[in-house]
């Protein structure tokens, strides 16, 4: 086994899955501004520590992905944050693409930009204690979007991004994410999906990726955010699946879904349907962001130095994760 298949393998051994800690200082200024937390370092790296040490990180969180800020700080017990995410049981990664810029020539889509200079940050990275990366492109849904030339430079980006990244002995997370926001409806998801995964995987092939040594995180195939015709979690799982057996190469070891704006129940509950009907070789887990913070933000916010009553918060949701990754999840567990 190469040593980068077996840090994907770790990542997502038993139902583990992966914390999504790598918001922006703009986007975490967001979510606490959402819960009139001030948006200082200090607090930002006091909700995130609070997880960190938490007892999820052995049991049930893989692997975390952390911002450029996060990776450089130092806990209340001055080790380094890789030091206390490794000590804990899990495996720190990074975040290394820039953010997602206009496209030239396509003023509505994005691309994702980091590219320059990402060897040599990748190095120090590396040195931090990173075992793995993220990249996340972004692709809207309409009649004429994702574009040929969003579908061929974000995947182009990807490509280059995860050949540094495997130089560099560390395991890409690839995110190539289908937004959920407009009308469309499910189907229009499913199709558009599948050629954006299709096209990355063209190009991470002709890039010469080693694909046991990747992860993908894409997301779930549901309807648009404004459709009208929303539908059942069986349906869900099913176009899921078909999507994922239709465009990745069977390689790869793992699929960790993004959460992209559904509630936490709502992702936990998709999870485990695609996991009670998964007949695919891949191992399907979770890199949720929003769906595995939210409430432990909340309560958190309500007392920002109540270590433990915000880990209880966090490890609840981080056990049904990890129940709905191996398909063993159901309602009556979350009371
Ligand atoms: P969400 O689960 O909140 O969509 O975040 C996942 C992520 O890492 C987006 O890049």
């Amino acid at each position: 086994m190469s040593e980068l298949n077996n840090i994907a393998l770790r990542i997502l051994e038993n139902g583990k899955g992966i914390l999504a800690a790598d918001e922006s200082t703009g986007t975490m200024t967001k979510r606490l501004d959402a819960v009139k937390v001030p948006s200082t370092s200090e607090n930002r790296l006091l909700f995130r520590e609070t997880l960190f040490s938490s007892s999820s990180m052995m049991d049930y969180i893989g692997g975390v992905i952390l911002y450029d800020e996060t990776i450089k700080q130092k806990s209340s017990k001055k080790n380094s944050i890789p030091e206390l995410i490794s000590e804990m049981g899990s495996l720190p990664g990074i975040k290394v693409d820039t953010g997602a810029k206009v496209l030239a020539n396509s003023p509505n889509e994005k691309i994702t930009e980091g590219l320059d200079g990402l060897r040599e940050r990748l190095k120090v990275y590396n040195k931090l204690g990173a075992k793995f990366t993220k990249w996340r492109g972004i692709y809207n849904i309409s009649k004429e979007y994702p574009s040929k030339l969003s579908l061929q430079s974000n995947a182009h980006a990807l490509a280059r991004y995860s050949a540094l990244v495997q130089e560099c002995n560390m395991v890409p997370i690839v995110e190539p994410e289908v937004l959920m926001d407009g009308e469309h409806s499910a189907k229009e998801c499913y199709e558009k999906t599948s050629e954006v995964i299709k096209k990355c995987f063209e190009e991470l092939i002709l890039h010469k990726i080693d694909l046991k040594g990747v992860i993908l995180k894409p997301n779930m195939i549901l309807a648009g955010n404004k459709s009208k015709n929303k539908i059942s979690g069986e349906e869900v799982a099913n176009l899921t699946l078909e999507c994922l057996k239709n465009s990745v190469p069977q390689e790869v070891p793992g699929i960790a879904f993004l959460s992209g704006g559904q509630s936490e129940i709502e992702a936990t509950e998709n999870l485990n349907l695609i996991n009670k009907l998964n007949n695919t070789s891949f191992i399907i887990s979770y890199s949720f962001g929003r769906a595995l913070q939210q409430s432990a933000l909340k309560f958190w916010s309500q007392d920002i130095n109540n270590v433990s009553g915000t880990q209880k918060v966090f490890n609840h949701r981080a056990k049904m994760n990890t129940l709905a990754a191996q398909g063993k999840w159901s309602k009556e567990l979350e009371n």
